[in-house]
């Protein structure tokens, strides 16, 4: 499978949010990367057809993905949202949960709730949940649906390190089966274990450069306001 996008430009309120990107993403991992602002989460949500772009289309197998109904368009795009409280809207985890599944009328996938330790969480309310149990609570509830494109916006915030290998392991999965795996992050020491296919770099809306993962470098980083790769290391003791 192969997600086009061309030359997507997306205005709100007249203002230019993301302009002219063109990227494509074929089976594997794909790492949007950009400062506070650049527009990552917009690009997401508008592969996603979740914001409508004024120009530019999303081209999944020959197909403008937005053409389809909300419904044949879920079944194939996950996007799972940065702030996970702006997906919530049921009593229960468990309604929350089964909300996707009843609607698309599909199986779900049992091994999402197991692997991101949610099984103790299902009587809850999700607007009463912590910051981290939250953000797996919000991922379960959209990838339950094993969409063949995932959009993870900011994954791994608020996850602690049992969640942060959780979520690693969900991911390498997700690529075994040859999924679309798209994570927009500000910081790549994140994505760094998933050893990611590509990057698209984006700062102000546009692209500033885009690649195999192994050619990004740290003064593209740093020039951009992103975290360089290196940083962390500068502070690792042997
Ligand atoms: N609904 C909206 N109305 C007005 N401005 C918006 C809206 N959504 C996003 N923006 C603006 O568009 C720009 C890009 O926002 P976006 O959320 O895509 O950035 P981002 O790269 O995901 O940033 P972050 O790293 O902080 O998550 C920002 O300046 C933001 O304030
Ligand atoms: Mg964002």
């Amino acid at each position: 499978m192969e997600v086009r996008i061309d030359n997507l430009t997306v205005k709100i309120n007249e203002k230019k949010i993301i302009e002219n990107i063109s990227a494509s993403f074929r089976d594997g991992i794909h790492v949007v990367l950009g400062p506070n602002g650049a527009g990552k989460s917009t690009l997401l949500k508008s592969i996603a057809c979740l914001i409508k772009p004024s120009k530019g289309k999303v081209i999944v197998s020959d197909t403008e993905l937005c053409d389809l109904s909300r419904k044949e368009i879920s079944k194939m795009v996950g996007y799972c949202w940065q702030n996970p409280l702006y997906g919530f809207f049921e009593s229960t985890v468990e309604r929350e949960i089964n909300f996707i599944i009843k609607n698309l009328g599909i199986p779900p996938r049992a091994d999402i709730l197991e692997i991101l330790g949610i099984k103790n969480l299902m009587d809850r309310s999700p607007f009463e949940l912590s910051g981290g149990e939250a953000k797996r609570v919000s991922l379960a509830s959209i990838l339950i649906a094993n969409q063949p494109i995932i959009l993870l916006d900011e994954p791994f915030e608020e996850l602690d390190w049992m969640g942060f290998k959780a979520l690693q392991k969900l991911i390498e999965k997700f690529r075994n089966e040859k999924k679309v795996i798209i994570i927009a992050v500000n910081n790549p020491i994140l994505v760094e274990p998933l050893k990611p296919d590509t990057f698209v770099l984006i700062s102000s809306g546009s692209i500033k450069a885009k690649g195999p993962w192994t050619e990004l470098n740290d003064e593209l980083l740093t020039s951009n306001g992103v975290v360089p790769r290196g940083y962390l290391c500068r502070f690792c003791s042997k």
